[in-house]
């Protein structure tokens, strides 16, 4: 299975606003290539926090629809967000301890609810229950705490990383990786530079995984 993490982010490693807002960062071009890299995955991942600040639908243009996935530990996904459409399957993993009445409203809403881990999601367990299921391609979409916790599970082949030409600011807006941060140089995942292509009006960087 080959998971890639696709995130755009301003000069300044910021992925949205203090304000946790969305901000425009790249343009036409990229948002075409992230189409297609959605078309081409069976899998999108984003934790529940994007939902809450976002709303997105996790869909492609062309209605080639990979199967939406949310770390929900909690499952606090509201039940009129975006990714319970019928635009595409949605699965929810959540903790054991997450509260019933939530999960059993997330199955009537029609998602498919799987508990991976205690306490928090497990993405070493919801990974692995992906690859049983034929998933091949992954792509994790952010934020910065799912992002962090997706290379700290040493689960990440791939980073594509939109560089936009802008400046954001704040110390509590959220980054390409958040979480606790590793504390030994040994555990900072090396990347190896594989291009460099501009695009729109900023760069567009691709890493392999050492
Ligand atoms: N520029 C971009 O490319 C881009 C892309 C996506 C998002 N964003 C921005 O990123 C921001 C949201 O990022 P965020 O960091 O706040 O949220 P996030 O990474 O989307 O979600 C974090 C939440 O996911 C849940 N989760 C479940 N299992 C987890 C695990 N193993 N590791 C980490 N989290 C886990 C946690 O809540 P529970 O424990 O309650 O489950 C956690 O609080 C928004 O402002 C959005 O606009 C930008």
């Amino acid at each position: 299975m080959h998971v890639v993490v696709n995130a755009a982010m301003s000069a300044d490693g910021k992925l949205s606003s203090c304000q946790r807002e969305q901000v425009a960062i790249s343009g036409a071009d990229d948002f075409d290539r992230v189409d297609d890299l959605r078309v081409e995955s069976d899998a999108i991942v984003v934790g529940v926090g994007t939902v809450l600040a976002d709303d997105p639908s996790l869909t492609a243009d062309d209605g080639a629809n990979p199967t939406r996935i949310i770390a929900d530990s909690r499952a606090r996904t509201p039940l009129d967000a975006q990714v319970l459409d019928d635009r595409a399957d949605t699965l929810i993993f959540v903790a054991e301890s997450a509260p019933t009445r939530n999960v059993r409203a997330l199955r009537g809403a029609g998602a498919d609810v799987v508990v991976a881990g205690n306490g928090r999601v497990s993405l070493r367990r919801a990974f692995s229950e992906l690859e049983s299921r034929g998933t091949e391609q992954i792509m994790v979409e952010g934020g910065g705490e799912l992002i962090f916790s997706t290379f700290e599970a040493e689960l990440v082949n791939e980073l594509r990383l939109y560089v936009g030409s802008l400046v954001i600011g704040g110390r509590d807006a959220p980054t390409l990786a958040d979480g606790e941060g590793f504390v030994e140089r040994n555990s900072f995942p090396d990347l190896e530079l594989d291009s460099v292509d501009t695009m729109d009006d900023g760069v567009l960087l691709r890493y392999l995984v050492s």
